[in-house]
C-alpha cells in the first residue's frame, strides 16, 4: 500500500512552494544551460513577462470557443500570425493546439477523414513517413489504426524520394516531411515530396513542429534554404510549435492548412449529447487560457526584430559548437544540418559514444542518446548563449572521449549497455517488454524512480551487460 495519503490539513504555502522548489535538485540543470532538449528559453527577462501574460488568462477555458471571445481572438490571431510567417493566404487556416504530438495526431486524423470521403477507399489507410520523422507519427498510427509505412533516409539524413515514389499505392493517404527532423536536424526535400504529393493527388505534411519558428528567421538573416512553407504548391498543411522556438509557455502549437477544405475533416461535433451540443476543434476538451494567451503574447512581445536577434545568436552558438565537434577526429556530424539542431556519431571504435554520454552525465550535462545510427543529440537554444557554456560542453567531450578510449569496458556497464542493447538487439520484441514494464513500475502505486543511480547501475551493468554480449553474438553468427 502506498505511503501517500490524501492530506487532511492543507499546509503553508511558503513552506510548500520552497519544499517545491528543493525537488528540483535532481533535474536537467537547464538553467546552467546544460540541457540540450526538453527546454527551448528565451533569455532575459522574457519569461517574467509570459509568466504575467499566462497567469492573466490562467483559469479561462478554450473549450468552448464562443464562450471565451478573449481566448478566440488570441488563437485567432495567432494563426494569422503563424500563417503570415510561414507565407500562406487568405485562404490557409489553422487552429491552436497543445503541443507538436498533438498537431500531428490531428493532421494525420484529419488525413484519415479526407481519404474516407474518397470514392474507392480503401479498409487500411497508409501513410509514408521518413524513417527520421517524429514518433508522434508512430503514435497516430497506432492511435487510428494506419498503416505505417518508413521511406529510408539518403547519405544527408533526409528521406530518399526515389524510394518513396516507390512506396506509393492506392492506399496511400498522405506523405510526411520534416523541416527539420529532430533525431537529425535534417530538412526534407520538400519540393520534390510536394511534385509527388501533387502529381499523386495525395496530400502532404510538413512537420515544422521544431523548425516553424526558427527556419523563417534564419533565411530572413541571409543563409539560403530549400523552400518548405506553404510557398511550395502541393504541400497540405504544416504544424509548428509556438512552445519550441517561439519562446511561448509549454502547451502551444498550430496545426496551419491551405484551406478549410481540408481542415474541416478534423473536426468533432456531437449533437445528441445529454450535456448538449458540443463541437471542438482539437483532441482536447478543456484547453488551457493561459497557454494561448501566452502564445499571442510571446509572438507579439517579441515580433520579427527579437525572433531575428535570438535567431543570430542561437545559430552563432550552434556553428561554435559543430566546429568543435567537427575538430574531434573520433566524432562526425550526421549529414548537413542547417538548423539549430544535430547529431554527431563516433567513427573510432575505441569511442562509444553511449559511454561518452555516460561521462558527459556525470558533469550534469542532460543529452539525448539515439539510434540507426547510434549518435548524441544536440540543441541550441539562446540559454546557451551564456558566457563560456560551449566552451565548457566541448572541453568536457574531449575528456569524455579520452576517457572513454581508456576505459572501454565502460560501454557494457551502466545506460551505455542499455542504450547499446536497445540499439543492436534484433528481438524489438523483448526490449518493447523490457520497457512496458519499466513504464508499469514508474507509474504503479510505488512509482519508481526510473533514473539511474550508483546501485541501479551496478545492478543492470551485470545483467545488461551479459545480455548485450549475448545479443551481439547472436548478430555476429548470423
Ligand atoms: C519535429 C518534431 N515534431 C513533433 C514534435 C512533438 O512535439 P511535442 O513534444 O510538443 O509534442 C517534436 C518534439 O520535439 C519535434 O521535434
Amino acid at each position: 500500500m502506498s505511503e501517500i495519503k490524501f492530506p487532511l490539513k492543507g499546509r503553508d504555502r511558503d513552506e510548500l512552494l520552497k519544499e517545491m522548489d528543493g525537488f528540483r535538485k535532481n533535474d536537467p540543470a537547464w538553467r546552467e544551460g546544460k540541457a540540450w532538449s526538453l527546454v527551448y528559453r528565451a533569455s532575459g527577462d522574457h519569461n517574467d513577462f509570459l509568466k504575467k501574460a499566462h497567469g492573466l488568462y490562467f483559469s479561462e477555458n478554450g473549450l468552448n470557443p464562443m464562450a471565451f471571445k478573449s481566448l478566440k481572438k488570441f488563437e485567432h490571431e495567432t494563426v494569422r500570425m503563424s500563417l503570415d510567417l510561414l507565407n500562406g493566404d487568405s485562404n490557409s487556416v489553422g487552429v491552436m493546439t497543445s503541443g507538436g504530438t498533438e498537431s500531428l495526431l490531428l493532421a494525420v486524423k484529419t488525413y484519415r477523414d479526407l481519404f474516407r470521403t474518397k470514392k474507392k477507399r480503401s479498409k487500411q489507410p497508409e501513410m509514408i513517413i521518413p524513417r527520421s520523422a517524429h514518433v508522434a507519427f508512430h503514435k497516430a498510427a497506432h492511435y487510428f489504426d494506419i498503416k505505417l509505412i518508413f521511406a529510408p533516409l539518403d547519405d544527408q539524413y533526409r528521406v530518399d524520394i526515389k524510394k518513396v515514389k516507390k512506396l506509393i499505392n492506392k492506399n496511400t493517404m498522405l506523405l510526411v516531411g520534416s523541416a527539420p527532423s529532430y533525431p537529425f536536424g535534417a530538412i526534407d526535400p520538400i519540393e520534390d515530396l510536394a511534385k509527388l504529393a501533387l502529381k499523386q493527388d495525395i496530400p502532404l505534411h510538413v512537420d515544422a513542429c521544431l523548425g516553424g519558428f526558427i527556419l523563417p528567421f534564419i533565411e530572413k538573416l541571409g543563409t539560403e534554404l530549400p523552400t518548405w512553407d506553404f510557398r511550395v504548391p502541393g504541400v497540405s498543411s504544416i504544424s509548428a510549435d509556438v512552445h519550441k522556438y517561439g519562446y511561448a509557455a509549454k502547451g502551444a502549437s498550430v496545426i496551419l492548412y491551405r484551406s478549410m477544405k481540408t481542415m474541416k475533416h478534423q473536426f468533432f461535433v456531437q449533437e445528441s449529447w445529454p450535456g448538449g451540443i458540443f463541437a471542438s476543434p482539437g483532441i482536447l476538451g478543456t484547453r488551457p487560457g493561459g497557454n494561448i494567451a501566452a502564445a499571442w503574447a510571446a509572438l507579439n512581445v517579441i515580433g520579427e526584430e527579437g525572433y531575428l536577434e535570438y535567431t543570430k545568436s542561437v545559430m552563432a552558438n550552434t556553428n561554435k559548437m559543430k566546429e568543435g565537434v567537427q575538430a574531434m577526429p573520433e566524432l562526425e556530424i550526421l549529414g548537413s544540418p542547417l538548423t539549430s539542431v544535430f547529431a554527431y556519431k563516433s567513427v573510432d571504435s575505441s569511442v562509444n559514444v553511449f559511454a561518452v554520454a555516460d561521462f558527459m552525465e556525470e558533469r550534469n550535462w542532460f543529452i539525448d542518446r539515439q539510434q540507426h545510427p547510434e549518435c548524441l543529440h544536440a540543441m541550441v537554444n539562446p540559454l546557451h548563449e551564456e558566457e563560456g557554456i560551449i566552451d565548457k560542453y566541448l572541453t568536457d567531450l574531449r575528456e569524455a572521449i579520452d576517457w572513454v578510449k581508456q576505459n572501454q569496458n565502460k560501454a557494457f556497464e551502466g545506460s551505455a549497455a542499455m542504450y547499446g542493447m536497445v540499439a543492436n538487439v534484433p528481438l524489438k520484441g523483448m526490449i518493447k517488454k523490457q520497457v512496458l514494464g519499466m513504464m508499469e513500475e514508474m507509474y504503479g502505486p510505488e512509482s519508481k524512480d526510473m533514473s539511474f543511480s550508483a546501485e541501479k547501475k551496478a545492478d543492470l551493468s551485470e545483467k545488461l551487460g551479459k545480455a548485450y554480449l549475448k545479443a551481439k553474438k547472436i548478430i555476429t553468427s548470423k
